[in-house]
């Protein structure tokens, strides 16, 4: 029997893992990415990669203390065997990074600089270029991917912007595909979707504008069950953009080296919050921005006392992209406070899978930040997500390679609603999807706002000015459809979910997931 075709969507790390994983196992691979190989969310990863390595384990960190700061950031709601199956995998996934020629940040001494990041307790986030981890990784494993290219052992397609998934035929799977003005497609016997994230949902993100929830819109169209998609995650340190709309993010990794937040008073407001202030899981820290804010209040990250304490230069050394891009602003960290605000950065819900990859559809797989294996719960702890999506595709194309026909993910104890028909067509463009969604999916939210939204967006049908820019938004309309169903059934808070009509907002310890299909289509 000839092995198993895989079709691997998206090039970021959960992509480029997968595809190298596939190579190792002498499983043929076609690699289809919409931009560039390496383009996307990844590259612009600044922390790190968090890891208990031996050289952690030495020095008092355990798996068993990334495992209990996961699940406590997620507000208990992540799944604990998947939590620690991440944990466990960190090392291994370190070692292989390392054969594939990442080179993280080492001292004169060959240890590795470990970082410390928000509700991390311990000194575990391994990076690469100071601030430059994702692009660090990006640029080895595409390389890696390049040589495997050449020796025949993967076909990398660019410039293809999957439009739909056909899983009718018994076993074969076709792929339909836009490339220029060519509608293509291709057949396999396995597909991974490994799209990556949704920001461009939002009016302010961190992601960049490819982030168009490709990934959920195919698999909903295909019948597959999203699950956890009230759960979006607000980065506390995005420069404010319409003071400086070039300068991006500001690593929570700078917070970790001593900067703080305070408001244009100088007053410190997380220390009054929460005991762990500043270094608060990111989903307490971004509602106290937000609540400043409201209240009128302008808000700064300050690192000038980390220079005073580490001497003039340290800031620069140790963060040079995110010194470089404020510079080229006209701005400064170690001089001055720089205004920021909270902005959606990642989706901890997504394609519902199991450890191994495994949709609710069989031959349907998925991997990275589209999709949910729960380990991130309700709130994903800082560094997590690079290492989630690299130790699950790897996962992911192992089944792959090795699943009899009709095996899907179980939903076990999901409880699964159905999204209507969409019934009217009102036109609807991309900035008004955005603004609709940061101001009732943002970091406050309300029954009646969810619902405000539904009936507009069920009511709606995305416009666009060419073939390619109308699917993405499709696709980010699907998904803010079950945002803003999911966000109006999660009835109280917990985690990133804030509802402030809820009657009392300590849910923490409610496990209870929901999932959603679309339409007509069965889990
Ligand atoms: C950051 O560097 O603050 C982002 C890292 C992450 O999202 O985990």
């Amino acid at each position: 029997m000839s092995p198993r075709t895989l079709a691997i969507i998206g090039s970021g790390v959960a992509g480029l893992c997968a595809a190298l994983e596939a190579a190792r196992l002498g499983l043929p691979a076609i690699l289809l990415t919409k931009q560039q190989l390496g383009d996307g969310n990844s590259s612009c990863a600044q922390g790190g990669l968090s890891a208990v390595t031996a050289q952690g384990e030495a020095a008092g960190d355990a798996v068993a203390s990334h495992v209990a700061d996961t699940l406590r950031a997620g507000a208990w709601h992540g799944g604990a065997e998947a939590v620690q199956e991440l944990c466990a995998s960190a090392a291994g996934l370190v070692n292989t990074l390392e054969e594939h020629a990442v080179q993280f940040d080492k001292d004169a001494s060959g240890n590795y600089q470990l970082g410390l990041e928000a509700a991390h307790s311990a000194h575990r986030i391994l990076h690469a270029g100071g601030d430059a981890t994702g692009a660090g990784l990006v640029a080895a494993l595409t390389a890696a991917v390049r040589s495997a290219e050449r020796r025949g052992q993967i076909d990398v397609i660019e410039n293809a912007l999957v439009v739909d998934l056909d899983f009718a035929g018994a076993h074969r799977r076709t792929v339909h595909y836009l490339q220029g003005d060519r509608s293509l497609e291709l057949d396999a016997d396995a597909v991974l979707l490994a799209t990556g994230g949704l920001g461009s949902l939002y009016a302010a993100s961190t992601n960049p504008q490819g982030a168009t929830a490709d990934g959920i819109g195919l698999a909903a169209r295909a019948g597959a069950v999203i699950s956890d998609l009230e759960f979006i995650q607000f980065h506390p340190t995005l420069v404010d953009p319409q003071l400086h709309p070039q300068a991006g993010m500001i690593s929570e990794a700078v917070r970790g080296e001593g900067a703080v937040l305070v408001n244009e008073l100088g007053q410190r407001f997380m220390l009054e919050l929460d005991e762990r202030a500043d270094l608060a899981p990111r989903d307490v820290v971004a509602r106290a921005i937000h609540a400043q804010y409201q209240a009128g209040h302008q808000v700064f990250i300050d690192a000038r006392a980390v220079e005073t304490l580490k001497g003039a230069g340290f800031l620069a050394r140790r963060f040079p992209s995110i010194t470089a891009r404020l510079k080229a602003c006209g701005l400064d960290m170690a001089l001055a406070p720089i205004p920021v605000v909270a902005a959606q950065h990642y989706a901890m819900g997504g394609i519902h899978t199991d450890t191994r990859g495994r949709t609710s559809i069989p031959g349907l797989y998925a991997a990275g930040e589209c999709a949910n294996t729960t380990v991130h719960g309700a709130n994903r702890l800082a560094s997590n997500s690079l290492l989630e999506a690299m130790v699950f595709a790897r996962n992911a194309v192992n089944a792959m390679g090795a699943d009899a026909p009709g095996r899907a993910c179980g939903i076990g104890e999901l409880v699964v609603g159905q999204l209507p028909a969409v019934q009217a067509q009102a036109p609807l463009e991309l900035p008004q999807l955005q603004s609709l969604a940061s101001e009732h999916l943002g970091v406050y939210r309300t029954g009646e706002g969810a619902e405000q939204l539904i009936r507009v967006l069920d009511a709606s049908a995305p416009v666009a000015q060419d073939q390619r820019a109308l699917v993405e938004l499709d696709n980010l309309h699907t998904c803010a459809r079950m945002i803003a169903y999911a966000a109006k059934q999660r009835t109280q808070s917990l985690g990133a979910h804030h509802r402030v009509d809820a009657a009392s907002q300590d849910n923490t310890g409610n496990t209870v997931r929901y999932g959603w299909v679309l339409d007509s289509a069965q889990p």
